[in-house]
């Protein structure tokens, strides 16, 4: 089913261009959404957001295409991302990568089917396992050590787990970490294939990778046969706006119909249209642009070491389970600022810098083309500020919260799927009284998102005594009733 599409889909940017040509035929709008172009909501937001903006915040509308079964301007957008970034098809997500990676395991995996990943995956891939009812194979991690956040999984590593676990149905990596750490995909992705394994490539931080020399690779170019990318994470599109690219068309409409299941049937027209901008955008001037952004963080960690002030490093990531780091994040110890990371971030916010993560042991930050050099320059000054320690901060309370204890090599006892244990009937009980239990909810504390306990594992000594140092000796579990 598609909408009649008597629209032009063969521009630069065919969905916005479409969009702007049905705004301009300015119809009275008798059908959703219900605020009638800006005209019925509330004064205020009517001011800020604007006739236009809303006037072009539309759903589904004839001539507008369908994302469900698209043949108009969704179509040949998709089309044009997907030629942009050598895929052989391209969606277009309105809930984030998070969709597209269920969708993946959704579409690929049938119940008992095993999924290779390590245990730091995005909890969007744990709902995943919920709902195809695939077993997960965890693969081991090696971690920095200070801080203490996972480096990958090296590639002999994986290539023990496949000889232990040959008929396996897919293998989910993660290209890069939160804190931009990119394994050594290419030769993981081969082992994976070798194998008859499809790998799925959550690549939510990394819609920029390729753009420039001195960016990690695009998981497309090293094999991955699905690639998950939150364009709003760096790429300049709106909150949630995402892409999903198939390295094979054939399994093409399967993908459709596991997306269909997962997404709205009411998708925004803003944010599907800012994912067709972003891609021309990066296609028109992303290597540039990348290029300006990479030498701005260059410069940037220079002038920081050389104030002492540490900054996470590719030489410091570089191992046996990382291949490289994305230099445009940065990741800085809060130590030499003698605080903890929410107390720099409290400071940098008061010197008006708001940053992307803090966490006891550091801050995270991240730069890109939109971050011009005098507001690099102004970060710069308010680090430095604090380097110096300009009087600025407040009594460093010494509160450390729940820093995460260290590398964390413990593998719980699976006894159901985690499908198995959303099923089963649940209920809430004390820690103190979870020995030998199921645990029926995902316990991943962020940083650095590692999965404590998966639902359908056994809560049991060190897993329970870590529980009840995080959530405190009066906390609660949600586990398998009986
Ligand atoms: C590694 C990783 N994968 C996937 C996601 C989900 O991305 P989205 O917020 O676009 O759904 C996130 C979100 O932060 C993430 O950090």
């Amino acid at each position: 089913m598609c909408y009649n599409n008597n629209v032009k889909t063969q521009g630069q940017a065919p969905l916005w261009e479409a969009l702007l040509n049905y705004r301009r035929q300015r119809l009275n709008s008798w059908h959703t959404p219900g605020h009638k172009d800006g005209a019925y909501t509330w004064p205020s937001w009517q001011q800020v957001l604007g006739e236009e903006t809303l006037g072009l915040d539309l759903t589904e509308v004839p001539g507008l295409d369908s994302l469900a079964y698209p043949c108009g301007a969704i179509k040949a957008a998709q089309e044009k991302a997907a030629a942009f970034y050598g895929a052989a098809r391209t969606f277009f997500l309105v809930n984030g990568a998070s969709s597209g990676l269920m969708a993946v395991i959704l579409a690929t995996c049938r119940p008992g089917d095993e999924v290779i990943l390590p245990r730091y995956a995005h909890r969007s891939v744990f709902n995943g396992l919920i709902l195809s009812g695939a077993r997960p194979v965890y693969m081991e991690t090696e971690w920095l050590s200070s801080p203490a956040i996972p480096l990958g999984v090296p590639p002999a590593v994986l290539a023990r787990t496949l000889k232990a676990h040959p008929r396996a149905r897919l293998l989910l990596l993660v290209h890069p970490t939160y804190e931009g750490i990119v394994p050594h995909s290419r030769e993981l992705i081969t082992l994976a294939h070798d194998y008859g394994l499809a790998v799925l490539v959550d690549a939510a931080h990394g819609a920029h990778f390729g753009l420039d020399p001195l960016l990690p690779p695009s998981p497309l170019d090293l094999g991955g046969d699905y690639v998950v990318q939150s364009t709003h994470k760096t790429m300049g599109a709106l909150t949630q706006a995402a892409m999903l690219h198939l390295r094979h068309a054939g399994e093409g409409d399967t993908i459709a119909a596991a997306l269909n299941l997962l997404q709205t049937t009411s998708p925004s027209y803003l944010l599907l249209a800012s994912l067709d901008v972003a891609r021309l955008l990066a296609e028109e001037r992303g290597r540039r642009d990348w290029g300006r952004a990479v030498a701005g963080a260059l410069r940037l960690r220079e002038k920081l070491v050389a104030a002492g002030i540490p900054c996470l490093g590719p030489a410091d990531v570089m191992s046996p389970a990382a291949a490289g780091l994305d230099v445009t994040r940065l990741l800085l110890p809060a130590e030499p600022f003698g605080a903890c990371g929410p107390e720099v971030a409290g400071f940098l916010r008061r010197a008006g810098q708001e940053i992307e993560l803090a966490v006891p042991d550091y801050i995270l930050l991240i730069i890109n083309p939109g971050d011009g050099e005098a507001k690099i320059e102004s970060l710069l000054e308010a680090l430095l500020a604090l380097r110096r320690g300009s009087g600025l901060l407040p009594a460093a309370s010494g509160e450390r919260g729940g820093a995460w204890p260290g590398p964390w090599p413990v593998y719980p006892r699976q006894v159901l799927t985690p499908r198995e244990a959303w099923l089963a009937p649940r209920r809430e009980i004390p820690l103190k009284e979870a020995e030998g239990r199921i645990c029926a909810e995902l316990i991943a504390p962020c940083p650095p998102g590692l999965a404590l306990a998966v639902p359908g594992e056994a809560l049991e000594g060190e897993v329970v005594a870590r529980l009840l140092s995080l959530r405190g000796p009066d906390g609660k579990v949600l586990v398998v009733d009986g």
